[in-house]
């Protein structure tokens, strides 16, 4: 469910045609809807309230927008984050401390510093080497750090190979038939409270299977721990529910995952924690574009080249996938085109034999489900600037990303004297 309906032939995002926000803005540009954001968090966290302790951390990675963050800061959601950048983020967001989580492969001292100086309420160890270097920092400080160890279930999470995390050759946290004695070496060390096991197998899934069968692996975990003595009070399962982007496509509902989860972990006895990002700003997003032209070489299907790019919106080129891709204002016409964007490379490709509304030059159209994993993997490519943001309230709308002109990306770029 979203909030970007036709309205009198003209799509709108909640009550403003996004005509009107292509005549203010320009095009391209990313499209929030504040209602969206805000009934998708409270599905979530309303899905769950049957289960008996439970912590909500939004993975801001999805979509780090500051109004983003506060719409769930208003909802009472935490943030899963992943760098120092993220963590400022957050706490500029006015998300409490306490309510933040440090996931990440490869957290940097200055950023463990820093999420122990903020207080936050746990770090998720990737691994026992950053186990060792976060009790050091925190003890040399007086401090503790409260931990859970990422585990590695080793089990496929039938997703996007490059968006799977679970599986033993995959980056993330410690074999699981490793992590009994890891967690028991790290518990020992000032400077740590080691409090429980976090699992994160990918991202995108479609069932719910694999998240049971690592769930499962978690649970043995966790008796085992406790049969050695160790205390596990928490459980951070991570994120990972997938979202259609494809109209008409099925996928496990909110309450499917959280009945899942109740049974799966019945007799933790722990809080749960959770770090979902797509499935709560996904489909709140638009990418709104023009179209440039619709060439038209040979007899062949015609490429509709758009003003938006690959790198605007990366997860076609990255990881093939698909966006919806609709006309603002239909004319009923349908046409078959290869859409894509300005860019010098092939892969600049949103679609192929795409069939689509018709349209010609000028026309404004919308990529759907672009809330997550949108803007925040923008880069310059082609010096073509980055995409400002637009956030809508009912019939209210505010920029809440500037453009970020190629001018002001080059502007802090240097020529040293010695090329003179
Ligand atoms: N927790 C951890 C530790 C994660 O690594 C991630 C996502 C999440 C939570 C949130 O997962 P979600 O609920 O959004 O599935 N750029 C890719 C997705 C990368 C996901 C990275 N980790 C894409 O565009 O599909």
């Amino acid at each position: 469910m979203n909030h970007f309906e036709y309205r009198d032939g003209v799509l709108h995002a909640e009550d403003l045609p996004l005509t009107a926000i292509a005549e203010a803005v320009g095009t391209p540009v990313y499209v929030y809807s504040r209602a969206t954001l805000e009934r998708h968090a409270q599905v979530f966290a309303q899905a769950l309230s049957i289960l008996p302790k439970v912590h909500i951390a939004f993975a801001i990675k999805a979509n780090p927008n500051l109004a983003v963050l506060r719409v769930m800061q208003r909802e009472g959601f935490g943030a899963d984050v992943v760098s120092g950048g993220e963590l400022a983020r957050a706490l500029a967001a006015g998300m409490p401390a306490a309510d933040i989580v440090f996931s990440g492969v490869g957290k940097q001292h200055h950023e463990m510093i820093d999420g122990l100086v903020a207080g936050i309420g746990q770090f998720n160890l990737e691994s026992e080497e950053e186990g060792f270097e976060l009790a050091a920092i925190a003890a040399a400080r007086g401090l503790t750090a409260a931990c859970a160890l990422r585990v590695n279930p080793d089990v496929d999470a039938r997703t996007h190979a490059k968006i799977s995390t679970g599986k033993a050759e995959n980056k993330f946290g410690v074999p699981i038939d490793r992590a009994a004695a890891i967690y028991a070496r790290l518990a020992e060390l000032p400077g740590l409270d080691m409090r429980g096991i976090a699992v994160h197998i990918g991202s995108q899934l479609n069932s719910l299977e694999p998240f049971e069968e690592a769930f499962a692996k978690v649970g043995a975990l966790i008796a085992e721990l406790r049969v050695m003595g160790q205390s596990v009070t928490h459980a951070d399962l991570g994120g990972g529910l997938g979202v259609p982007y494809k109209a008409g496509e099925e996928f496990p509902t909110p309450e499917a995952y959280a009945a899942m989860v109740a049974s799966a972990t019945k007799g933790w006895d722990v809080t749960l924690m959770f770090e979902p990002g797509r499935v709560i700003c996904g489909n709140a997003g638009v990418l709104l574009t023009r179209v440039v032209r619709v060439k038209r070489s040979s007899n062949q299907v015609p490429f509709m080249v758009v003003d938006a790019a690959m790198n605007d919106l990366a997860r076609p080129a990255m990881y093939g996938a698909w966006h919806d891709f609709d006309a603002v204002q239909p004319s009923g016409q349908r046409m078959t085109a290869h859409i894509v964007g300005p860019i010098c490379e092939t892969g600049d490709t949103f679609a192929m034999d795409r069939e689509t509304d018709a349209l010609v030059a000028g026309d404004l159209a919308v990529f759907r489900t672009a809330g997550a994993y949108g803007a925040t993997m923008a880069s310059s490519y082609n010096s073509r600037g980055f995409v400002p943001e637009v956030m809508v309230d009912g019939d209210k709308w505010a920029v809440v990303a500037d453009r970020i002109l190629p001018a002001a990306i080059s502007a802090a770029e240097r020529v040293p004297d010695w090329l003179d």
